[in-house]
């Protein structure tokens, strides 16, 4: 493995111009005007695939944006890594606040990546991070250093929730049976202190929809003898926590995981520093459940987040009118043995239950998933522990964090594998914000670790 850092070194350029290659494609899975563009992503995928020397290279149609698969079977007496990202992005809006656009990837310099970082929507999230994968499987390939099976299977519907891959799982399950999945999809703290996920939580996401009469009124003439939709929705959505920031919904905490006084101390542990914290944010204050630290706060406990409201008049100047609806998106982030369809059912209740008889409610699910966590003692954690301590030379700390990444909790029920979360962007990556960003120096020593893991994996296994 230590001819890994020469292959980088006189590879990087070729990687790196590769990488923009696949992040000039505007692959919107949200925006159906993009359709053409997901698709061309999946094209490129299957043939990075087929260039690092993957076998088997296929783009598998679902009931929506097709999944690429691609493999390297050397010796089926061997485990199989399977390794899962995504081709699709987040939309890029609002466009105004992109310092260079969004889909024309340029390398800048930052604070936190002297190196200089990739600036584009997906450099982090995920397109940078699963290329990171083809590109070290592409050097285990070519250098004869593969110790184990390796299978890719990279979607293109992760950021709306995957809706088609529990069938996609379920119909390919022979071909994609595997010992351990291995994703780089979330961060680690710092590039000098070197984390792993162990963690991710679930999600219940809503939108709800509130009508008062039956069409715009005079805001002069009505109000305030009519029911004012955002108004009444205003105080509903206000309703929703109490004033310790606890979440009101009944039941919602029934099935929460309770983790014990110790293991809280031993997470504590992880370096956090809440100055910096709120100075990377520019505000006052942190916000959140009372009786808990900020990590806890976005890694064991649930929440509840308006994403989006919206209704009445939001134009130039003024324009007196109560709005006939008023609507709002809601995502609740969930954790270990909550269960997202019982989540949605009890939203759906509550929030049908605070609504005045002057105006009528409907509550529309979207998507959701449950949370995960990996536990630390497995063969997979221990693997990647090892790889980044070797390649890092600091030994990673075990880290929750906050977002989800539903097919993960999915891929144990169908192939009872544990997934490693080996990720290597940071929180300031601006991942689904204006100026994601991946690190040049994260993008390459992601190439340097992986095949580090593959090789005290199978080491592990024999
Ligand atoms: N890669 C993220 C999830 C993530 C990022 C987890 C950073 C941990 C740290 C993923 O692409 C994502 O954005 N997931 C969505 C859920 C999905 C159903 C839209 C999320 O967490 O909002
Ligand atoms: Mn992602
Ligand atoms: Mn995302």
């Amino acid at each position: 493995m230590k001819d890994i850092n020469n292959y980088i070194n006189s590879n990087k350029d070729r990687f790196i111009n590769e990488l923009i290659d696949l992040l000039k494609i505007p692959s919107i899975s949200a925006d159906k005007a993009y359709a053409k563009d997901v698709l061309e992503a999946a094209k490129a995928v299957k043939k990075s695939l087929d260039d690092a020397g993957c076998d088997n290279t296929e783009i598998c149609e679902t009931k929506g944006y097709p999944v690429v698969y691609g493999d390297k079977i050397i010796d089926p007496n061997l485990p199989t890594v399977l390794v899962y990202g995504h081709y699709d992005v987040q939309p890029p809006d609002p466009m105004n606040l992109w310092t260079s656009p969004p889909f024309e990837p340029v390398i800048k310099k930052t604070e936190l990546h002297p190196d200089g970082a990739i600036f584009a929507r997906g450099a982090c999230d995920d397109k940078g991070q699963f290329f990171m994968h083809v590109k070290a499987v592409e050097y285990m390939i070519q250098n004869d250093e593969l110790p184990c099976n390796v299978k890719f299977m990279i979607e293109g519907e992760e950021e709306v929730g995957s809706d088609s891959l529990e069938d996609f799982l379920k119909e390919n399950s022979e071909k994609l049976k595997n010992d351990i999945i291995l994703i780089s999809d979330t961060g680690m703290i710092a590039n000098d202190t070197p984390s792993i996920t162990t963690g991710l939580r679930g999600l219940s996401y809503v939108e709800v929809e509130v009508t008062g009469a039956n069409r715009d009124l005079h805001s002069g003439i009505y109000g305030g003898a009519a029911p004012n939709p955002i108004n009444v929705l205003a105080k509903m959505i206000a309703q929703l926590h109490d004033e310790d920031n606890h979440i009101t919904i009944p039941g919602f905490y029934d099935k929460v995981q309770v983790i014990p006084d110790d293991e809280r101390a031993e997470m504590a542990k992880a370096p956090f520093n809440l100055e910096a914290y709120k100075k990377s944010l520019d505000i006052g204050d942190v916000h959140g459940e009372k009786g808990y630290s900020t990590p806890e706060r976005f890694g064991i406990r649930p929440t509840l987040d308006v994403n989006g409201i919206w209704g009445g008049y939001t134009g130039e100047g003024a324009k007196t009118v109560i709005a006939s609806k008023a609507y709002a998106k809601i995502s609740m982030r969930l954790v270990p043995n909550q269960d997202w369809h019982e989540i949605t059912d009890l939203f759906t209740k509550h929030f049908e239950s605070l609504a005045p008889k002057s105006v009528k409610v409907k509550v529309s699910p979207h998507h959701g998933g449950q949370a995960y966590v990996t536990p630390i003692d497995s063969d997979g954690y221990q693997a990647a522990s090892k790889a980044m301590e070797t390649t890092f030379g600091k030994n990673p700390v075990p880290q929750r964090t906050g977002g989800s990444i539903p097919i993960v909790a999915l891929f144990e029920n169908v192939f009872d594998s544990k997934t490693i979360l080996l990720g290597f962007g940071l929180d300031s990556d601006a991942i689904h914000s204006p100026n994601e960003h991946f690190g040049v120096w994260n993008f390459l020593k992601g190439i340097e670790t992986i095949p580090y893991f593959y090789k005290y994996y199978t080491e592990m296994k024999a």
